[in-house]
């Protein structure tokens, strides 16, 4: 029988996030899934768990778990979740230099076997890890895009529905900038069934929804105190698989390596970009009124400070 090739996808990590990830990826059966972590046993067990929900789930995915990157060779795209959480006692600096050096690591490693691959940045501070993983893989910045957009705008969506009592899918919500403290959600360019959100929400309720959409990502580990969010985070990651891999060229908010778009030079920021077969098909440019360029200039010097410290 002639067998047509299937896509491959390896997640790097198989903490909750890439776990989360691997998971969503069979379930959606779209991909082979190879899951590889430093630490023996964790994701050979994990993706052997994957692999036998699948007769019960419908899905022919092949999932496996490794510590060698041979057996991630040939993937169509590398997601990478490694890294460190931030512990007590550590600094962001800290966290910063560990994980650049673990993204450094873990891209050497994965883009040696798989040089075509378009490689999803997922591992924290994320748009400096982004740069990190674009710089130490030498691929063009098409094929290197961070996830965070999705997730961020993700979040303010469901805000928005609970506010208003509707369905999520009837909203559409816009984040740009950096994913920190500094992200510049655009109530002018979020909507309601196409309604500009400042139509249906007065100005308190909607700055409301600002802040907590900034605060997101902290208010889950809040919550969770040792760790933090992967249901959302690997949700997002699986749409932009999925646009990828089925070359949907969907417009979404990702991290990207900007090159005079936004007035930004040399620096990874959220915008919105067109993910298709070859990554980034296109960094879609929107005007900003004075404010939101301010804030999003605000946003690029928050992440400027982190590469600057690791020279990426
Ligand atoms: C979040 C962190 C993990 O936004 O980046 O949930």
């Amino acid at each position: 029988m002639g067998a047509g090739r299937r896509f491959k996808v390896t997640v790097v990590g198989a903490g909750n996030v890439g776990a989360t990830t691997a998971q969503r990826l069979a379930d959606a059966g779209l991909a082979d899934v190879v899951l590889i972590d430093i630490v023996d046993g964790i994701p050979q067990g994990k993706g052997l768990d994957m692999l036998e929900a699948c007769p019960v789930t419908g899905s022919d995915a092949s999932v496996s778990g490794t510590c060698d990157y041979q057996d991630t060779a040939g993937s169509d795209i590398v997601v990478i979740t490694a890294g460190l959480p931030r512990k007590a006692g550590m600094s962001r600096d800290d966290l910063l230099r560990k994980n650049h050096a673990i993204v450094k690591q873990v891209t050497e490693s994965a883009v040696a076997v798989s040089p075509d691959a378009v490689i999803i940045v997922v591992s924290n501070p994320l748009d400096a890890m982004a740069q990190t993983a674009l710089r130490t893989s030498g691929f063009s910045r098409q094929r290197v895009v961070g996830m965070a957009g999705i997730l961020d705008s993700a979040r303010m969506r469901a805000f928005i529905a609970a506010e208003l009592d509707v369905s999520v899918e009837n909203i559409h919500a816009f984040v740009l900038g950096g994913h920190g403290d500094d992200m510049v959600p655009l109530p002018r360019y979020s909507t309601v069934a196409g309604i500009p959100l400042p139509e249906v929400l007065e100005e308190d309720a909607i700055e409301r929804i600002v802040q907590r959409t900034r605060q997101g990502g902290g208010e889950i580990v809040s919550y969770l105190k040792t760790g933090s969010a992967y249901y959302a985070p690997s949700a997002a990651i699986a749409e932009m698989v999925d646009a990828i891999l089925l070359d949907r060229r969907k417009i979404l908010p990702c991290a990207a390596y900007l090159d005079g778009e936004y007035g930004m030079e040399g620096i990874y920021l959220g915008v919105p970009v067109k993910l298709g077969r070859g990554g980034i098909e296109e960094i879609v440019q929107i005007r900003l009124t004075p404010e939101e360029q301010a804030d999003l200039d605000r946003s690029a010097a928050a992440v400027r400070e982190l590469i600057t410290k690791i020279g990426v």
